[in-house]
C-alpha cells in the first residue's frame, strides 16, 4: 500500500507515499482506509492526522490509472471521504506544497485543514474537460464562499494557500503552520487541541448561500459560456456549485455525480484527456531511457540574426541562459538586436515584462562574427539561409572550433538533418531544432533525430525543450518532417477545392468553424505565399507527377505575397491585417478553371472540412508508418501546438478515431472517384486500412 501509518503518543499520521505526487490510486485509497481503520481500532489514538510525503500532500487522480480497472475498484474516492465523514475521531489534513484535484477533496473531506504557505490548490479537472467528482463543487464553496470558489472550478487554476487564507469567513484552512518544515509538528500540536473537541466539524453541514442568489448563477453561467464555447464542462460546474447553494448536500453530491459521468462521455472530455496524456508521452522516446544521461547547457550559440535566429534566442534568455549570436555582418547583428529589444520593449509596455527582467534578459546577450567566440557554448543552433551549400560553410566552421560534446542543432524546416551530420566529424552530436515562427511565442518544437543522432543529444535537447517551455515531439528525418509533411496535403486539398468550385474565403470560413485557428488561405497570406510557391517549384523537380492547382502559382505569379506585399488571396488595406475577399483572385481562379475545362460545383462546407483534415489524418499514418512519429499522440501534439488545430477536437489522429477509422476511410474512398482530385493520395495508408477493418483506432 503507497500510504504509511505510524502513531506518535494520542496521534495517528497517515502519511500517502505514492511518488511523485501522491496520487490516489488504488493501493494510496487502500491505505488510507487502512490506517483509519487502525486509528479507529486503537483505543490510545485521539486524532488522526493526514498528510503526504515528499513534494506534496496530493496531486489527485494517479494518471497511471487513467483508463484502467483499477480506476473503478472500491474504495473510490467518495468511499474513502466518506470514511473520513463518519470516523468520529477527529481528522486533520496537513496540506503542504501541492493539493489538487481529489487531494483537496480528500483534505475537504476531514475535520479540519492545517496549510503550509506555499502551497498550491487547484481543483484542476475543468481543464480535462470534467468537474471534481468527489464532492468538490460541494464542498468548496461551503469553507470558502461561492464566488471564490467557482472562480477556483471554473479556471482549474492553482491559488496559492496564503491567498486562500486572506479571503475573509474562509474556514478552509484551521491553521496556517509557520513552514512545510514545521506543518507535521504544528498538525499533530493541532491535533491534539482540538481532539477532544465534539461535535466534529464537517465542511457537509456547513450552510451554503449566495446573497444575490439565482441572479449572480446566471450572471456567472453567461460570463462563463461566453469564455469557453467549445466546452461543456465550465458551465456545467456552474450548475453544479449552483446545486450546492440550492440542494441538500446528499442530493447536490448524487447530481455532481451524474454530471461527472456525463462529462467523461463528451467528445471534448475524451480530447482533453487524451492530449493531457500525449503531452507527457510526448517527452519519452521508446528506445532513450529516462535516466539516461544529459549534458549541461549552460550556454548557447545561435547562428543567424534573422526572424528565427532572433526569436530562438529570446527562448533562452527568457529562461536565463546566456546567448551569443553570431552573423556575417555588423549590421545584420544589429538588426537582429534592434528586433529583440523592440520584442521586449511592447511586452513592457503592455506590462508583461518588468523593465528590470529586460534589462537582466539584454544583459544575457551577446554578439559576435568570430566562430572562435563559440567555442565555450554547450549547445549551438543554426538559422541561416535554407540553402545546403550555406549550412556546409557553418556546420564545417562549428566543427572546428566548437568544444568536444557540444550540441550543434538546425532550425531547417526542409532539408535533411542527415546530410548536414555528415559535414561535421561528429554526426553524433549533429540534432534538429525546428522551431515554429514566431519562435519566441510558438509552443512547438520538433525535434529532429538524425540516424546518428546520440541519445544523450536527444534526452539532452528533451530537456532543455521544457526548460524554455516548449512542447518537443520527436521526428524522424523526411522532408518537411511530421507538420509540415503533413500540411502539404492539406494544402494541396484546400488548392483543388479553389478548382472544383470553393472560394478561398468558404473554405476559411469551414475550416475556422471546424476550430482552426486559422484556413489555409489566411495562413498562407500570413507566412507568405512565396515560401509554397519555392516548395513546389523543389517539388516539380522531384516528383514532377505530384498534382496542385495551379491557382497558388498564378497568384504568385501577380506578385500577391500575402500580408507583406498588401495582397495575397485577400486584399489588405495598409497597416491593417484585416483579409478583405479579393474580386480579382476570385477572377483568377475563375480564369483558371475555365483554361482546365472545370465547371464549378457547389461545395458544402463539410466537404471542405473532411478534405482538408482527413488529407492530414492519411498522411499521418504514413509518417506513423514510416517511424517517422513515434506515437499518433506525437502527430496531435504537433498539429495543437503548431498549427492551430482546435484543443477540443484532440488533434488530428485523435479526431479521426471520433469520427471511426471506418468512416474515414469511407470518405476517402469517395475522394478518390473524384476526377479533379488525386486518387492516388487518397489509397487509405495501410495503416489506416487495416486499424479501420480490426475497428480499431491510432493508439
Ligand atoms: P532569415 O533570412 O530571416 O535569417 C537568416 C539570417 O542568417 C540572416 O540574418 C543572414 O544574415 C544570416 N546568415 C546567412 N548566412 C549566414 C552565415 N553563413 N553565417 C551567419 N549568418 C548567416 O531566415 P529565417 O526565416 O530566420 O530562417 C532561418 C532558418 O530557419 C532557415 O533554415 C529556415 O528554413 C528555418 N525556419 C524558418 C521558419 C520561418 O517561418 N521563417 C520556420 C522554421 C524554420
Amino acid at each position: 500500500m503507497t500510504a504509511e501509518y505510524q502513531v506518535d503518543g494520542a496521534v495517528a499520521v497517515i502519511t500517502l507515499n505514492n511518488p511523485p505526487v501522491n496520487g490516489l490510486g488504488l493501493s494510496t485509497r487502500r491505505g488510507i482506509v487502512d490506517g483509519l481503520n487502525k486509528a479507529l481500532a486503537d483505543a490510545a489514538v485521539k486524532a488522526v492526522v493526514i498528510t503526504g510525503a515528499g513534494k506534496a500532500f496530493s496531486g489527485g487522480a494517479d494518471i497511471t490509472e487513467f483508463g484502467k480497472e483499477e480506476a473503478y475498484r472500491e474504495p473510490h474516492l467518495i468511499s474513502v471521504i466518506q470514511q473520513l465523514d463518519l470516523s468520529g475521531k477527529p481528522t486533520v489534513a496537513a496540506i503542504h506544497t501541492v493539493c489538487m484535484g481529489g487531494g483537496l477533496e480528500l483534505a475537504l473531506g476531514c475535520n479540519y485543514r492545517v496549510a503550509a504557505p506555499g502551497t498550491a490548490v487547484a481543483l484542476p479537472e475543468v481543464k480535462l474537460g470534467l468537474l471534481p467528482g468527489a464532492g468538490g463543487t460541494q464542498r468548496l464553496p461551503r469553507v470558502l464562499g461561492v464566488e471564490a470558489a467557482l472562480n477556483m472550478i471554473v479556471s482549474g487554476e492553482a491559488v496559492k494557500s496564503e491567498m486562500l487564507a486572506a479571503i475573509p469567513g474562509q474556514t478552509l484552512f484551521d491553521k496556517m503552520a509557520s513552514s512545510a518544515e514545521t506543518l507535521l509538528a504544528e498538525a499533530k500540536a493541532f491535533a491534539l487541541e482540538v481532539a477532544d473537541r465534539r461535535p466534529l466539524p464537517r465542511v457537509r453541514d456547513l450552510p451554503c448561500k449566495h446573497p444575490q442568489g439565482e441572479a449572480y448563477f446566471q450572471f456567472a453561467r453567461t460570463m462563463v459560456q461566453g469564455m469557453s464555447k467549445n466546452f461543456p464542462a465550465p458551465v456545467r460546474c456552474v450548475d453544479a456549485v449552483q446545486n450546492a447553494t440550492t440542494k441538500k448536500f446528499d442530493d447536490g453530491m448524487a447530481l455532481e455525480r451524474e454530471t461527472f459521468m456525463q462529462l467523461m462521455m463528451t467528445p471534448e472530455s475524451r480530447s482533453l484527456r487524451h492530449l493531457f496524456m500525449a503531452e507527457r508521452a510526448a517527452s519519452k522516446i521508446a528506445d532513450v531511457p529516462s535516466d539516461t544521461p544529459v549534458r549541461e547547457i549552460r550556454t548557447v550559440g545561435v547562428i543567424g540574426a534573422g526572424t528565427m535566429g532572433g526569436g530562438i534566442s529570446m527562448n533562452f534568455l527568457n529562461a536565463g541562459i546566456p546567448v551569443t549570436i553570431l552573423e556575417t555582418k555588423q549590421e545584420a547583428l544589429d538588426r537582429g538586436v534592434a528586433t529583440i529589444r523592440k520584442n521586449y520593449e511592447a511586452q513592457v509596455k503592455k506590462g508583461k515584462l518588468k523593465q528590470e527582467k529586460y534589462e537582466e534578459r539584454m544583459a544575457l546577450l551577446s554578439t559576435t562574427l568570430s566562430y572562435g567566440d563559440l567555442k565555450n557554448a554547450d549547445l549551438i543552433i543554426e538559422a541561416v539561409f535554407e540553402e545546403l551549400g550555406v549550412k556546409e560553410q557553418v556546420f564545417k566552421q562549428l566543427d572546428e572550433v566548437a568544444k568536444p560534446g557540444a550540441i550543434l542543432a538546425s532550425n531547417t524546416s526542409t532539408l535533411d538533418v542527415d546530410k548536414i551530420a555528415a559535414f561535421t566529424q561528429r554526426p553524433q552530436d549533429v540534432v534538429g531544432m525546428h522551431f515554429f515562427s514566431p519562435a519566441n511565442v510558438m509552443k512547438l518544437l520538433e525535434v529532429v533525430r538524425g540516424k546518428e543522432t546520440a541519445k544523450d543529444v536527444l534526452a539532452t535537447v528533451m530537456k532543455i525543450a521544457k526548460k524554455i517551455k516548449k512542447t518537443a515531439v520527436v521526428s524522424g528525418v523526411c522532408d518537411g518532417f511530421i507538420g509540415n509533411r503533413m500540411i502539404e496535403q492539406y494544402s494541396r486539398q484546400a488548392g483543388f477545392l479553389l478548382d472544383e468550385g470553393a472560394t478561398p474565403q468558404q473554405v476559411d470560413r469551414a475550416i475556422e468553424k471546424f476550430g482552426f485557428a486559422m484556413g489555409p488561405f489566411r495562413m498562407g497570406d500570413l507566412a507568405g505565399n512565396d515560401i509554397g510557391w519555392a516548395i513546389r517549384k523543389r517539388r516539380a523537380v522531384e516528383k514532377p507527377d505530384m498534382k496542385y492547382s495551379g491557382t497558388a502559382d498564378r497568384l504568385c505569379e501577380l506578385g500577391r505575397f500575402g500580408q507583406k506585399t498588401g495582397a495575397g488571396w485577400y486584399d489588405y488595406q495598409a497597416g491593417k491585417r484585416d483579409a478583405i475577399p479579393s474580386k480579382l483572385v476570385e477572377e483568377m481562379i475563375e480564369q483558371y478553371r475555365k483554361d482546365k475545362g472545370i465547371t464549378p460545383r457547389k461545395i458544402s462546407d463539410e466537404e471542405i472540412v473532411q478534405r482538408l483534415v482527413f488529407a492530414l489524418v492519411n498522411e499521418g499514418a504514413h509518417i506513423l508508418e514510416d517511424g517517422i512519429a513515434g506515437k499518433s499522440g506525437d502527430i496531435d501534439m504537433v498539429y495543437l501546438t503548431g498549427y492551430g488545430f482546435p484543443v477540443w477536437r484532440g488533434g488530428p489522429m485523435h479526431y479521426a478515431g471520433e469520427v471511426g477509422l471506418f468512416n474515414v476511410v469511407q470518405a476517402m474512398n469517395r475522394f478518390a472517384r473524384n476526377p479533379h482530385d488525386d486518387a492516388k493520395f487518397w489509397q487509405p495508408a495501410p495503416l489506416l486500412a487495416k486499424l479501420a477493418a480490426e475497428g480499431k483506432q491510432f493508439s
